[in-house]
């Protein structure tokens, strides 16, 4: 009997006292209490830098964030009013936006005004109690939380007053990212797919992860108490920091001949390399983002003229050239408005070049929300270190002056389409035009 209940123990102990959980994604929906987590004030009595860090990016307001606020409660949440069987997808959307919420089974939360502890976001102790990740290929929430006394992270042997530390390398693996950068929809569309994309990449062939361009490593103390060394900066800057964008794509560009005739037609080459970005550009949300090129000729007496992009007739381009024709018609279910006829595309100049992809609802209309999508077109992004070329051939205008003709190049990014940022009274900031890059050139014209 004595033996038994012994060897019960040495069997439960395991399990039982270390309470390791492994639910993940969709089974860990309230498996947890708010409770179970500290806020990210204890953390910052500490950890004063990084703090300050988190509280600067993004993760600490993928909840509050005002776009978030508006497609989550106006679109997602009224879509699933209207469709139930949506009604488990949508809660999802906290699983990666406010985990805590989403384990401690709070959804729909509380919107942001309400100052509940949704608003922390993507919080301290929720990164610090992941403990590994569910399946092989990490998407949707996958990440599996162990809150507790005992603060996961990448060092080894640290000691702290405050908790317990253990070393774990997943915290050093791009795959810790694809927890919530990578995302399914319900009908087996990848509509978030940075971690995958970044794998079969060079960079992610040559293992430089996500953290080396994100959280990049510093000299100095990771706690007040702490000895210097290097330290992970708790930056995670990307589309919302007007640095980071700027540069990711360098632009050159040149004519096919310097002297060309006065009646004759030049055809300038531009090129566009991703030297920065270790993924595609548009990454991320690819429904909201785009990034576009505007070529402009000045002739010698100031006249300016804007230059169309060359088609090159590979299927589903119309959709990576500026038009003016209407989308996004699904935003009329959510929104009950019947007969919903969209708004323009793009809101940028005609014939200038879209690099994105585009997202179709279930009738092959343009769509923003990922959820709703069931088929992806063309992937017209630029990949890391991909070079794309694009030509602008132009017959000289009968007016044009003798002499120099400048081209200019601007490439541009936005966020959030300007007309769907516009009808769905997003603030301004989410689709303002951010500059990639400019390019110049020159040609003489002569007779
Ligand atoms: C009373 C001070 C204090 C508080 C409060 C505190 N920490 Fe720490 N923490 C430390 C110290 C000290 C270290 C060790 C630093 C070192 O030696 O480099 C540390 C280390 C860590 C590490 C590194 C672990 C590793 O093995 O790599 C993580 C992660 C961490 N803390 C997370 C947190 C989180 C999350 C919170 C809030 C929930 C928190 N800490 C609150 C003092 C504190
Ligand atoms: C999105 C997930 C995420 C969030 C949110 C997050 N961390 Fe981290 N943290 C990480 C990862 C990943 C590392 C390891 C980075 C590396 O080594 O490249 C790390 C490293 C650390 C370290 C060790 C740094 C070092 O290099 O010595 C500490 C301490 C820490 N985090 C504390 C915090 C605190 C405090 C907060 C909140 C203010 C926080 N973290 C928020 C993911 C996160
Ligand atoms: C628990 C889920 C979760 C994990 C884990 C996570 N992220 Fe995020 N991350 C998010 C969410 C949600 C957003 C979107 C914030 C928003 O609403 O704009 C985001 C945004 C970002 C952004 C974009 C900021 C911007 O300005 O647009 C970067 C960069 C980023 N994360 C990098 C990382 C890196 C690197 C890691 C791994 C070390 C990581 N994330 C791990 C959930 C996560
Ligand atoms: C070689 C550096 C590098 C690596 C590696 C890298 N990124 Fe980025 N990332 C960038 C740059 C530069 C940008 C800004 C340009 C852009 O928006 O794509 C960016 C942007 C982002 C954005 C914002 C995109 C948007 O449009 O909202 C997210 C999210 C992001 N990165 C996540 C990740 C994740 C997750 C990984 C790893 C799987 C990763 N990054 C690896 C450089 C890098
Ligand atoms: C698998 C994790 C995951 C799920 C599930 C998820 N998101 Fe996100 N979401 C992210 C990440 C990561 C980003 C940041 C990507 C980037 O920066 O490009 C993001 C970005 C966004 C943005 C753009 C934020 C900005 O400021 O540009 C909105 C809006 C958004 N999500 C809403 C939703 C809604 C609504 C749902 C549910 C229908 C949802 N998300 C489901 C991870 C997720």
């Amino acid at each position: 009997m004595k033996f038994q209940k012994e060897f019960l123990l040495c069997l439960l102990i395991p399990t039982v006292l270390l309470g390791e959980e492994q639910l993940a994604g969709e089974d860990a929906l309230g498996s947890r209490k708010y409770s179970d987590f500290e806020k990210p004030a204890v953390c910052k009595s500490c950890h004063t830098d990084i703090y300050w860090q988190w509280d600067q990016a993004m993760m600490s307001k993928a909840y509050t964030h005002h776009w978030d606020e508006i497609e989550y409660f106006d679109l997602a949440v009224e879509h699933a009013k209207k469709v139930p069987a949506l009604k488990g997808v949508v809660d999802g959307c906290n699983g990666c936006h406010t985990p805590l919420a989403y384990l401690a089974g709070d959804v729909t939360p509380p919107r942001p005004e309400e100052g509940s502890r949704a608003n922390e976001s993507v919080s301290c102790d929720l990164c610090h109690s992941i403990t590994g990740i569910k399946g092989d290929v990490p998407h949707n929430f996958s990440y599996i939380s162990n809150p507790g006394r005992t603060k996961y992270g990448p060092k080894p042997g640290l000691v702290s007053p405050h908790h317990d530390t253990k070393e774990l390398d997943v915290y050093k693996q791009a795959e810790f990212c694809g927890n919530c950068h990578n995302e399914m929809n319900p009908y087996g569309i990848w509509v978030k797919s940075t971690q995958l994309e970044w794998k079969e990449g060079p960079y992610g062939e040559d293992g430089v992860a996500c953290h080396q361009c994100h959280m990049p490593k510093a000299w100095g103390k990771n706690s007040k108490m702490s000895e210097p060394d290097m330290v992970a900066q708790h930056l995670f800057h990307g589309a919302h920091d007007p640095g980071k964008v700027g540069g990711a794509i360098e632009l050159r560009m040149h004519p096919d001949e310097r002297d060309v005739l006065y009646d004759d037609a030049v055809q300038i080459s531009v090129q566009l390399f991703n030297g920065k970005a270790g993924h595609k550009i548009p990454t991320g949300s690819v429904e909201d983002r785009i990034l576009w090129l505007h070529v402009t000729a000045t002739d010698a007496d100031g006249n300016e003229y804007h230059l169309p992009v060359d088609t090159k007739g590979f299927e589903g381009e119309e959709y990576t050239i500026a038009s003016n024709e209407l989308a996004y018609q699904d935003m009329g279910l959510p929104l009950d408005i019947p007969d919903f006829k969209g708004v323009p595309r793009d809101g940028v100049p005609l014939g200038d070049r879209i690099f994105r992809m585009a997202y179709f609802d279930p009738e092959g209309r343009m769509t923003i929300m990922q959820w709703n999508t069931k088929t992806l077109g063309t992937d017209y992004r630029i990949g890391p270190r991909e070079t794309k070329i694009e030509t602008f051939t132009w017959q000289l205008p009968d007016e044009i002056a003798l002499g120099k003709v400048t081209f200019k190049a601007q490439l541009n990014y936005q966020k959030l389409v300007k007309p769907v940022a516009d009808f769905l009274n997003v603030p301004e900031d989410e689709s303002e035009i951010m500059l990639v890059n400019t390019a110049e050139t020159w040609i003489e014209v002569v007779d």
